[in-house]
């Protein structure tokens, strides 16, 4: 038991029985000339072998089943888990995989059907869903109220590892955070003023803030709503570093760098190489790094450099380093740094909001589990 939560432990004796294991395969996919989709990134398939393999060596029968996009309640073939469940067939023989949770409007739903349903026949539920988490859908607070219930290895080392960053880190802690929107990350942001000493702002969000501070930013995406948010969090005690120039194109279309003022017409899509190596400093220095969004367009070469520096400093920092899963996990894949991160996180939303509220649904669904208490 971790802090209430049960482990893989707390389930006794898991030989001959059926153990529904709700899993994140949520991967990433593409369209081939056949019509046939291939898995891009298969990360969040192989981050729960782990417990799906801790459960088949003690004798359990493991019945896999997850998400996968964002199809509308009902079977939709471009959202079918036939590839998944292919590569799984690879790496987990002999492990069933249910077909798309959300293929039944109960899963978002959290309807009672559903859930019995999904538990008919299984004897004991693990969840080992951390991206999902976040989540109150049928399948992660559904089958602990009645089953015997444990997080797998995988969200237990992702809980263990965000609550002590927010809740102990080493100081200096620094919050690198990157990304288009502003709003979509507003809590995370003032939950992290009052732990970091410092912030480093990149991404396009960085244009609401550099526009909250009065300079000019051209025609750069931002949150015209958010200026005064930005204004206000601007005023907190803890430093919030912005890049010092800009790398886009001018009002010609021409790849340029910029100083903080971007002429009319201009657009910016990364940090300047300015920015880069202030902000390289910045988490060369730290004793704990967060980082979770990219510096610019990276998936353009030309601008990739912000993005490429971050995760350099990233891999090269003897600072204990955590990356909130989605894009900067696909960036640090790209420059294939990821093996050289302490912790890449399979979370995108769920590592910000557990970061945020120090909670997620999930988490407390299991503290209520039959087993527990
Ligand atoms: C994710 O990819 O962040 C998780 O799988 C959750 O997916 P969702 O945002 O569609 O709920």
């Amino acid at each position: 038991m971790i802090d209430g939560l049960p482990t893989l432990e707390d389930l006794g004796d898991v030989d001959g029985r059926r153990v529904l294991v709700r899993t994140d395969f949520n991967v990433p996919l593409e369209t081939l000339a056949d019509g046939s989709r291939r898995i891009t990134d298969d990360f969040r398939i192989r981050a729960a072998l782990p417990t799906i393999q801790w459960l088949t060596e003690r004798g359990a029968e493991v019945v896999c089943a997850s998400h996968l996009g964002r199809p509308k309640g009902a079977p939709d073939t471009r959202y079918s888990m036939e590839p998944v469940a292919a590569r799984l067939r690879e790496l987990a023989p002999g492990v069933e995989l249910l077909e798309n949770l959300r293929f039944d409007a109960g899963e978002e739903g959290d309807s009672g059907d559903f859930v019995t349903r999904l538990v008919s026949g299984i004897d004991m539920y693990v969840d080992d869903a951390f991206g999902a988490a976040h989540r109150a859908h049928a399948s992660i607070v559904g089958p602990p109220r009645t089953l015997p219930s444990a997080m797998g290895r995988l969200l237990a080392r992702e809980v263990e590892v965000l609550l002590e960053l927010r809740n102990h880190p080493k100081h200096p802690f620094v919050a690198v955070l990157g990304g288009s929107k502003i709003s979509d990350k507003l809590g995370v942001v003032e939950a992290l003023l009052e732990v970091v000493d410092g912030l480093v702002i990149g991404g396009a969000m960085c244009f609401t803030f550099l526009a909250a501070r009065g300079y000019p930013i051209g025609d750069s995406l931002f949150e015209p709503d958010q200026v005064d948010t930005c204004r206000r969090l601007l005023e907190s005690s803890k430093p919030i570093h912005l890049p010092e120039d800009i790398t886009g194109v001018d009002a010609d279309g021409a790849y340029a760098t910029f100083g903080r003022r971007l002429p009319p017409g201009a657009k910016g899509f990364d940090i300047g190489p300015g920015s880069a190596a202030a902000f390289s400093d910045i988490i060369m220095d730290a004793r704990t790094v967060f980082w979770n969004g990219p510096m610019g367009m990276f998936e353009d070469e030309r601008f990739a450099k912000g993005t490429r520096t971050v995760a350099e400093s990233m891999a090269e920092t003897k600072a204990f380093t955590v990356v909130g899963g989605g894009d900067s996990a696909a960036a640090l894949a790209q420059f294939g740094l990821d093996d050289r991160i302490d912790h890449v996180s399979t979370g995108g939303g769920a590592s910000l909001e557990l970061l945020e509220l120090g909670d997620l649904p999930g988490l407390a669904a299991l503290r209520k589990a039959p087993n527990v208490g």
